[in-house]
């Protein structure tokens, strides 16, 4: 439905995001689906038991229901500082906000960075709901073909030389990427760093995974790279290390932003939401991460073994599929004779869903294309889903 009233010029630019209207459209419906379409950890590895635990003697009194700091709760400071010790994203106080999820820290970032008209690179694909926030900043954005390294920087050069402009911002999902599941490696990112220092660019790090490794060897985050330079701003979530449902992330930037970024989220939402902020100290305070992350690693090998397996079984020869080390995701390529947009309606109605590849590119560049998450679905779930696709291609 259109409206007759007097919109700003940006509201034409926000163009939602296919990923999380896939909830409701999903809450819809009646019949039995394999639901590979969300990013969400498995609903087995939300740690609901201890946040009981925790809300039931931890919350303190009805001063947990007030208005917290702007730039987070003290306590969820000092136990994420504590975490974040001996890991790649180590850091310090003077560098930390606590945000209303991993979407508010690119929110922030857009806020702080882009004006309209701005060169911003996104990776080919991308995480739908990174671009689309620089868009409703009135970014240009220009897109990064990413391969199994990640990025590609010969192609970031290319683009940039193309623009015959540098970018304001460069905005990388570098560990386990939403959507491909693929990594940067360890070259690239110094490449990268390398490159965006001597354009004066801001690198957003979005990186949600990191802590979800699997296999393969670690590879220093592009925040521990920086070794302190300001340009990189890191920004991170609990949401797929705990639970999406408590909106809670951290933005790791250089001090001097402190300020602005304090100014900019109190005219977003004043605070994260106080209970959650408690909640998540406790779980931190009690030493319960460190197991919990370890059974999720566990379990989502399994499953990301589980989904080739299948994938094997039933696509071979008909399509690729990346290789994940850790996170969420991987990516399926078919032929041209496959279009995952019209697919998906066959697809859910023989009870599977994913998200189809153009969801994840602003030029549309996937159309035989799919993102399968594997970590919300038990492993004989992710047969049956991958049969059920199989069947839906066949229908067509
Ligand atoms: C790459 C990436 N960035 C940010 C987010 C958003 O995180 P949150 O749900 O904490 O807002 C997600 C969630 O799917 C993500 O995959």
């Amino acid at each position: 439905m259109t409206t007759s009233l007097p919109l700003a010029a940006r509201a034409d630019l926000l163009v939602g995001s296919v990923i999380d209207s896939s909830t409701s459209l999903l809450a819809q419906q009646s019949h039995d689906i394999v639901r590979f379409a969300m990013g969400s950890p498995a609903a087995e590895a939300i740690p609901w038991e201890l946040l009981q635990e925790v809300g039931r003697s931890g919350l303190g009194s009805s001063s947990a229901f007030d208005y917290a700091a702007t730039e987070g709760e003290p306590d969820l400071r000092a136990a994420l500082l504590e975490m974040l010790e001996g890991t790649t994203d180590r850091t310090t106080d003077d560098r930390l906000t606590i945000t209303s999820g991993g979407m508010q820290g690119l929110d922030l970032a857009a806020k702080l960075f882009i004006d309209p008209g701005d060169l911003v690179t996104v990776e080919s694909p991308t995480y739908t709901n990174g671009s689309a926030t620089a868009l409703a900043y009135q970014a240009e954005l220009a897109e990064i073909e990413v391969d199994a390294e990640g990025m590609s920087i010969d192609a970031l050069r290319a683009a940039v030389d193309r623009a015959g402009r540098t970018p304001k911002l460069i905005y990388t999902v570098p560990t386990f990427q939403n959507p491909s599941g693929t990594s940067m490696s360890l070259a690239r990112r110094t490449e990268l760093l390398e490159l965006a220092r001597s354009w004066g660019s801001v690198v957003l790090d979005d990186d949600p995974y990191g802590m979800l490794r699997f296999a393969g060897a670690d590879v220093p985050s592009l925040h521990e790279l920086a070794d302190g330079d300001p340009l990189v701003f890191s920004v991170r979530t609990f949401s797929k290390i705990i639970a999406p449902g408590l909106r809670l992330g951290w933005v790791d930037a250089d001090p001097s932003l402190q300020t602005l970024l304090i100014n900019a989220k109190q005219s977003m939402d004043t605070c994260a939401n106080l209970p959650a902020q408690r909640l998540v100290a406790g779980f931190l305070q009690r030493g319960y991460l460190k197991d919990h992350l370890a059974t999720q690693r566990t379990e989502y090998r399994r499953r990301k073994e589980a989904m080739q397996a299948a994938l094997a079984e039933h696509f071979t020869g008909r399509a690729t599929w990346t290789d994940p080390e850790g996170g969420f995701f991987l990516w399926v390529s078919f032929g041209d004779e496959v279009d995952t947009e019209e697919l998906f309606a066959r697809a859910l109605a023989a009870g599977v869903a994913y998200i189809p590849g153009n969801a994840f590119s602003p030029g549309r560049r996937f159309p035989h294309d799919l993102r399968l998450c594997f970590a919300s679905t038990p492993t004989d779930r992710i047969h049956e889903g991958v049969a059920r696709l199989a069947g839906a291609i066949d229908q067509g």
